[in-house]
């Protein structure tokens, strides 16, 4: 399923970096009278984007079937599969919207931001497949509010970034076809919103991995962090390449692969910063497994204060006496190297 979305989004880019747009002039069949494209490259391609749609299609009615039929019932899984069935619909209405626009350049970012939420789903939908179901539990955090707090907008500008690059898109060379309308921003403007988000991005990550180093988060957490700055890295790089050899379409290809990639590395990246398990939810509530993190920053600090023989307020907490000591949530104790080095937890 995943690998379709992926396939969607760059096929679609394939149509706009061959300049085959409107290669089909009408929807939902090529041509007025005939469903099927001449034989000729533009037509293809345009034609090939729309059959990759009917298999998603196909792919996500299985999984709707597939997923009620879970007993217990995955409640969950029928949602996300029922919505990615109504968001390709919705996707392949705007195609059309796309296609009766003459490549409005407007619609066409719209189309793209939503091949990205369909991807977005798609990658819950698997992250949540693909780990046991335990009824009843809630996700609990393995690292600090704050950080939790800068993982989320990070989210929020990547999500930023990539609307702004399918607008650089529509400011340059490959905007859907030779005619097609342009958003009316200099490419160089447009090119520079972009890759200033992006930069900005990548700056609050490497904040975060410091972050998560200095409060010792479970090391399943730092791994996976370091995975996206290698990501978001190698994209920026292919980023800048390709506008300094004057976007060939091949290498505006791959960008666009990347971008996908760098999009389903930070949900998962996200998804990992919350234990799954059940386990933590069955002893306590997320807001006590907030409390229980924090508290290691806490202590930490109460760890320097000590250093610095200055009075030490957390005292009770550090020798296990007093009322904190009743939070043994388990989850984000990852100071603990006999911990769970998934979850960190101590049981
Ligand atoms: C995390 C890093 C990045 C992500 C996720 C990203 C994502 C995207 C996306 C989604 C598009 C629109 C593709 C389309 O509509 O077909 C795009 C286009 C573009 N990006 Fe990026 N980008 C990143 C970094 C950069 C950087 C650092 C640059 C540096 C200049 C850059 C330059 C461009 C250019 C020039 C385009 C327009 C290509 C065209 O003509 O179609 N990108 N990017």
């Amino acid at each position: 399923m995943l690998a379709l979305v992926v396939l969607n989004i760059v096929t679609g880019a394939a149509v706009r970096l061959s300049d085959s747009g409107l290669g089909c002039p009408d929807w939902p069949s090529c041509y007025r009278h005939r469903l099927t494209p001449a034989l000729s490259l533009h037509p293809a391609i345009e034609f090939g984007n729309r059959l990759v749609v009917v298999a998603l299609v196909l792919a996500a009615l299985t999984c709707v079937v597939l997923v009620a039929r879970t007993s217990p019932l995955r409640r969950d899984l029928v949602w996300l599969s029922g919505g990615l069935v109504a968001g390709i619909i919705g996707e392949a209405l705007v195609g059309a919207i796309v296609v009766y626009s003459k490549l409005n350049p407007y619609v066409v970012m719209v189309h793209f931001c939503i091949g990205i939420a369909l991807l977005t789903v798609a990658t819950i939908l698997a992250l949540r497949a693909g780990r046991p179901f335990t009824p009843g539990a809630r996700a609990v955090p393995k690292v600090r509010k704050t950080e939790l707090r800068i993982a989320r907008t990070m989210l929020a500008l990547l999500a930023l970034a990539i609307v702004a690059g399918t607008a650089t898109t529509g400011a340059g060379p490959h905007a859907g076809g030779a005619n097609a309308k342009r958003i009316p921003v200099r490419l160089e403007n447009m090119v520079r919103v972009h890759s200033g988000l992006v930069l900005l991005l990548i700056a609050l990550t490497l904040v975060l991995v410091y972050s998560l180093y200095r409060s010792r988060a479970p090391e399943v957490v730092q791994e996976r962090v370091r995975i996206l700055v290698a990501s978001m890295i190698a994209q920026g790089f292919i980023g800048y390449t390709q506008f300094f050899s004057h976007l060939p379409p091949l290498l505006v290809g791959v960008h666009v692969f990347g971008a996908t990639v760098v999009w389903i590395v930070t949900l998962w990246f996200y998804d990992g910063l919350y234990d799954h398990s059940g386990r933590g939810a069955l002893r306590s509530s997320s807001r006590d497994a907030h409390e229980s993190v924090d508290a290691r920053g806490a202590r930490d600090a109460a760890g320097a204060r000590d250093a610095a023989g200055a009075p030490d307020a957390a005292e009770p907490f550090r020798r296990g006496a007093g009322p904190r000591q009743r939070i043994p949530t388990g989850v984000g104790t990852a100071a603990d190297n006999t911990g769970d080095p998934d979850t960190g937890r101590r049981d």
